[in-house]
């Protein structure tokens, strides 16, 4: 798989190219588009059958068949991450923030606080609010070594009562964090002991390298499986965020049969473009291209690494996995406007605003490394440069 070839995708209504002007100032013509997490790369040759399959048969009335789709999931979850799930257990939504926010509104009430480790996704904290439910910060601290750790000695401190429900990411978006069985364990008995719900949203699970395995869930803690909910999609490994298609597994029965009571009243199908694409991506094929795409991705990650912490002041945190790089300020000295308008406006580089992940983001900025090589040699060089002043 080539994953060099350049991707021109200014001007197709494509949000991460096409919105970098409006929103940053950064020219579309000149600049680099390093923020919402797609990637650039051309769709891998099973997807674009499964589309030109569609388009022979000229067909897109309303279709039958779904058992092959889920079977998929299940066989996906199976081989690349010793996951087994019921098919019964799955709900289709339109997308994974979708997902979450039918959760919410499924398994807890208006007011009910909800934890998330921050920095973290800003959309999580977006669709608390739009919900009508209470955000709870509870802070991620940096080991030695720079990596992102929960502290739950902390965090035992900073409870009200009112939490009903904890929003993991896992893998962690921004940095990749890669949870250990011991953390995702030590997450679960903090659940059980403030009986709370958790959504332990996977969409970046198989985006793991450098030795990294990610771990499921229900897989590390089984015991609680019961109070939780997985949401899982192929829109980040395989860029097909677009079809706008996600997988929410509730595993429990009591769980499910509450989740199923609020998920029938929307009357919610799955689209056949989504279900045919996810289809076409867990297979074996499909296992083959994501090997060859993480090893692309890491190794946009070691050049950005290399490159970004020549910079006086600049640190990137290490990734175990994701495409989205979050890179710390801080040692710059400069405050947020400063560093966020060298960034946009003398390199010319979209990247996403720390502090929009929460407490925590404020002296950072999320770099995506999900594009051809040369555009992360291109963003070392104009960072360098904005920077220059500072070797
Ligand atoms: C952790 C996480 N969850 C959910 C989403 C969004 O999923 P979807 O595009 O399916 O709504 C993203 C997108 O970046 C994400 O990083």
């Amino acid at each position: 798989m080539d994953f060099d070839t350049p991707k021109d995708r200014r001007g197709t209504d494509c949000s991460k190219w096409d919105l970098m002007e409006p929103a940053f100032g950064v020219p579309t013509d000149e600049g680099l588009a390093m923020w919402i997490a797609d990637m650039d790369f051309a769709p891998a040759p099973f997807l674009q059958n499964a589309v030109q399959g569609l388009l022979e048969r000229g067909d897109y009335g309303y279709f039958c068949g779904l058992e092959r789709y889920t079977q998929a999931i299940q066989w996906w979850m199976r081989t690349r991450h010793g996951w087994d799930v019921d098919t019964d257990a799955m709900f289709t939504t339109y997308g994974l923030g979708n997902g979450i926010a039918i959760t919410l509104n499924a398994l807890t009430s208006p007011g009910d606080e909800v934890i998330t480790f921050t920095p973290v996704y800003h959309e999580f904290a977006i669709k608390i609010g739009k919900t009508g439910r209470v955000v709870k910060e509870l802070p991620l601290v940096q080991d030695a070594g720079g990596l992102y750790r929960m502290d739950f000695d902390h965090y035992e401190t900073l409870l009200s009562g009112r939490e009903r429900l904890v929003m993991l990411c896992s893998p962690h978006n921004p940095a990749g964090r890669v949870w250990t069985r011991e953390e995702l364990r030590a997450l679960a008995a903090f659940c059980e002991k403030h009986d709370l719900l958790l959504i332990s949203d996977e969409i970046h699970m198989d985006l793991t390298y450098g030795g990294q395995t990610h771990l499921p869930m229900p897989v590390a803690a089984p015991e609680i499986t019961d109070r939780l909910v997985m949401t899982t999609s192929a829109s980040k490994t395989f860029n097909i965020a677009g079809a706008r298609t996600g997988t929410i597994s509730v595993l429990g029965e009591t769980l499910r049969e509450k989740f199923r009571a609020f998920f029938r009243g929307l009357d919610m199908q799955p689209n056949l473009f989504g279900v045919r694409l996810t289809e076409a991506a867990y297979t074996p094929e499909g296992a083959a291209w994501v090997d060859q795409l993480t090893a692309y991705l890491e190794g946009n990650y070691r050049l950005f690494e290399a490159g970004v912490n020549a910079i006086p002041g600049l640190k990137l945190m290490p990734m175990q996995g994701t495409y989205l790089s979050w890179v710390d300020f801080s040692g710059t000295g400069m405050e947020r406007a400063e560093f966020s308008a060298r960034v946009a406006e003398r390199a010319k580089i979209a990247a996403t605003p720390g502090h929009t992940l929460g407490t925590g983001g404020e002296t950072f900025l999320r770099f995506n490394l999900g594009t051809q090589r040369a555009q992360v040699e291109a963003a070392v060089s104009r960072l360098q440069d904005a920077f220059s002043d500072l070797q």
